[in-house]
């Protein structure tokens, strides 16, 4: 059995919307057949699929990042824009392709607000620089009247971009980026590039790179370096993560978010130790900007491929254990609404991501869709802190793991209190009692589980719904919520709470 109590007052923080971020590469068939199709039946004036966009909707992003990852760190920004016709095929280092240059930064805009998300833009500081990321800031943000802001309205569009969030490169920290750097070395341009964005815009919101994985050897003193020298002009450090289901045993995979709840919680204390140490008044948040699981040791490596192969990579098709993981690392980011700002689930189309197409063909679902288009729609309002009461299980890697995690949001404009929560036991049907007496009035809006008789399994265009939530029994008797969690579940509780009472206006007069 697991308990947990519910409570208003528990609150962590307001849910940030940009928690629901999403990414899109230049890389594999995540643009190209992904999004963007002119020959689909479905293309639009632009040649980008509907049926791909109606499935974004449905996935509900409220960010996207653009355009890496990798790809960022040779990418000119300039090939990309202009008439079609007269954009320059290049090499693009990362992914061993030919990069086209079909869709480039408008484009992308435009798609992305169509899409219902809002931008984020990651500059070059592989093989670029300061002057190339002020640049396309100019490009995109200034209003008219330079060369760069005359140029997009020559493109068609006239009004800017009015892009808010930038990334200060892309995980600079790997070897396996092209311009690599150390962590002094970066810094020091982050701290450049990010003096000279404010200039253009001082409205812009700045992520610095933080580090590409937790395995990193640099990991943590890479962003306590980096941080010294950008700490003041940066809003935000960065880091990724995925987790590889392939050479672990279920029950590791399915603690996988214990790694990311440590990865936040170090570099939360690694960024105020340097705030500390600066004297500064500012405090950072972190955007998770890239999160997902990833076969990545079925993954040949960058050095295996080459420039004359076809563009499929890293199609990883996902099944239900892989769902309840990415449910798991949604509560872990939820559960620190106080310190991650912006989390960015990578990719969105073909590449490790939610959505699969067909060229020529449908688009569908994969069962990592689910987690993610619930917590979007639903994690409203304030986070609350819920601490399970349950049985824990001896991971070699992880230690000491509670078989249930949970997180509840409170929205107080509906009233509605959303209680989001995984069982990891692969044999078990957990007993969940939830403790909703601080809210008198609950009762059950909807309740689903996303679960199967055979956890392997995973959706198919022939089969786009053989996964996916489905209707679960949850009844409220005498202030308790009783559900029934089955094994390697994600599971999604919809209370509606009567709407608290505002505190009655006191005004204290000095008079009479
Ligand atoms: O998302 C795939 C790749 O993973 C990205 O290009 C890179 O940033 C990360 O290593």
């Amino acid at each position: 059995m697991a308990t947990i109590t519910l409570d208003p007052a528990f609150r962590v923080a307001p849910v940030d919307r940009r928690l629901f971020g999403t990414f899109v590469e230049h890389m594999g068939r995540c643009v190209y057949t992904g999004i963007y199709e002119p020959e689909h039946d479905t293309a639009d004036d632009l040649g980008f699929r509907r049926d791909v966009a109606d499935l974004v909707r449905t996935l509900g992003p409220t960010v996207v990042r653009y355009p890496g990852g990798n790809f960022v760190s040779s990418y000119r920004w300039e090939d990309g824009v202009g008439p079609r016709a007269e954009r320059p095929q290049r090499l693009d280092l990362a992914w061993r392709t030919v990069e086209s240059n079909e869709v480039g930064v408008d484009e992308f805009v435009g798609w992305s607000r169509r899409a219902g998300m809002e931008p984020i833009m990651a500059v070059n500081l592989g093989t670029r620089g300061v002057q190339e990321a002020a640049d396309l800031l100019e490009y995109c943000n200034h209003p008219g009247g330079t060369r760069l802001s005359d140029l997009r309205r020559v493109n068609g569009s006239k009004e800017p971009h009015d892009i808010r969030m930038w990334c200060l490169g892309n995980e600079l920290d790997g070897p396996w980026q092209v311009g690599h750097k150390t962590a002094q070395e970066y810094g020091r341009l982050a701290a450049e590039t990010a003096r000279a964005m404010r200039m253009v815009d001082p409205r812009v919101e700045l992520v610095a790179c933080g580090s590409s994985n937790s395995a990193m050897p640099t990991f943590a003193a890479w962003e306590r370096e980096v941080l010294e020298h950008c700490y003041d002009l940066v809003d935000h450090v960065s880091l990724h993560t995925y987790y590889d289901p392939a050479p672990v045993e279920k029950t590791t995979h399915l603690a996988s978010s214990r790694d990311l709840d440590r990865m936040i919680t170090t570099i939360a204390a690694t960024a105020d130790h340097v705030g500390a140490r600066l004297r500064s008044r500012r405090r950072l948040t972190l955007a998770v900007d890239e999160w997902n699981v990833w076969y990545q040791s079925r993954f040949a490596g960058q050095d295996r491929l080459s420039y004359d192969r076809s563009h499929e990579l890293i199609e990883d098709v996902y099944d239900v254990y892989d769902a309840v993981v990415v449910g798991s690392l949604l509560i872990t980011l939820l559960r620190h609404a106080d310190r991650v700002a912006i989390g960015c689930q990578a990719q969105l189309v073909n590449v490790i991501a939610p959505i699969l197409t067909r060229p020529g063909g449908g688009a569908w679902a994969q069962t990592i869709f689910h987690p993610f288009a619930q917590a979007a729609a639903h994690a409203r309002g304030e986070v609350l802190r819920v601490e399970p009461q349950v049985a824990t299980y001896e991971d070699g890697l992880y230690g000491d793991v509670p078989l249930v995690e949970a997180v509840a949001t409170l929205d107080d404009e509906s009233g509605t209190l959303t209680i989001m929560c995984v069982n990891r036991s692969l044999a078990e049907t957990v007993r969940l009692e939830a403790g909703v007496r601080a809210f008198p009035d609950a009762s059950v809006l909807e309740a689903t589980a996303l679960w199967d008789d055979d956890p392997s399994a995973h959706n198919t265009e022939m089969r786009p719904d053989r996964v996916a939530p489905r209707p679960m029994d949850v009844t409220v008797e005498d202030g308790i919520a009783h559900a029934h969690l089955p094994p390697v579940s994600w599971a999604v509780i919809r209370l509606q709470t009567t709407r608290p009472t505002p505190t009655p206006h006191v005004s204290a007069s000095l008079e009479g």
